[in-house]
């Protein structure tokens, strides 16, 4: 897809790679609607950007309340007119627990978000998105969605439902305009954890040095760059690359390593 004067919805576009990918399509030329369920740190994306360039329309909703994500295609034709593309970014990490210690609670808010609201996004824009002549959905996986992380496994399986889900729209689309990628992001600098409402403290054995992250705008030109290529699968980072391949290769292996590497994670 070639972003000019196309109109695309970013959701999660209060912080890190969401805000990121706001700011560069808009520098891509493109019409954004962003999307975020906290108000203030979407006000501040929407400052960042030159309003007298592109347009930007903002709105404050929770993906994962079906209602208010079955109205918002509505919302966004009023303020742009259309619709070509929609990026499925925001989402949430679990507490840093084993499954037994999870409540279920916290398992249903993380598929609720991940996967749920996802899904709801996609059901509430495709029949708008089948009507345009070039138009793409972006859903954001993890690489937490092929290769197990323990401390995130119901994560990891909301993401990996992702996965699945994408390359079956993929699938179902091939003939039509609406092009699919599913986009696999290793660790990425942003206030992921916090924005999850979850606590994390790095074990002191731990070199953060061993944990390299990638910079959320970096993540963002690599995901565009991919939308840009047609590409179904966008992976982000050379840990998400490495650990892809390693995965494939030997896949007991590349689980066990990741697990002794994130040990201390879990106490
Ligand atoms: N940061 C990483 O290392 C990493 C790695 C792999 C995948 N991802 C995925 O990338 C995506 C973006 O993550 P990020 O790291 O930029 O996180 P972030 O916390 O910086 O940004 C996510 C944004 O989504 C919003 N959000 C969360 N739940 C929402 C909801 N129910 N409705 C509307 N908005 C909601 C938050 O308010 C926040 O502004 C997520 O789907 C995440 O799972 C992140």
């Amino acid at each position: 897809m070639n972003f000019k004067n196309k109109v695309v919805v970013v959701t999660g576009a209060g912080s890190g790679m969401g805000r990121e990918l706001v700011l560069q399509l808009i520098a891509k030329g493109a019409h954004v609607a962003a999307v975020d369920f906290n108000e203030t740190t979407l006000k501040e994306t929407v400052a960042l950007v030159n309003s007298s360039i592109s347009k930007i329309s903002l709105h404050v909703l929770n993906v994962a309340d079906t209602e208010a994500v079955a109205a918002l295609p509505e919302a966004v034709i009023s303020a742009h007119g259309h619709v070509d593309a929609i990026i499925n970014n925001a989402g949430i990490i679990q507490p840093f627990v084993r499954v037994n210690d999870l409540s279920f609670e916290a398992i249903h808010k993380v598929m609720d978000v991940n996967f749920f609201g996802l899904l709801a996004m996609t059901k509430a824009f495709l029949p708008l998105l089948l009507k345009r002549p070039d138009a793409h959905i972006i859903n954001v996986s993890s690489m937490g969605g092929f290769l197990p992380v323990p401390g995130q496994s119901v994560y990891g399986a909301s993401k990996a439902a992702v996965k699945l889900l994408t390359e079956g729209l993929y699938a179902e689309l091939r003939e039509t305009n609406v092009r699919v990628s599913v986009v696999f992001p290793g660790a990425i600098n942003t206030n992921i954890t916090a924005n999850s409402g979850v606590h994390m403290e790095l074990p002191k054995d731990m070199n953060p040095k061993d944990y390299k992250t990638l910079d959320a705008g970096k993540a963002a030109q690599i995901i565009l760059e991919g939308i840009e290529r047609n590409q179904l699968h966008i992976y982000v980072g050379s840990d998400s690359k490495f650990m892809n391949f390693l995965y494939r290769l030997a896949p007991t292996f590349a689980t066990n390593f990741i697990a002794k590497k994130m040990r201390g994670l879990l106490g």
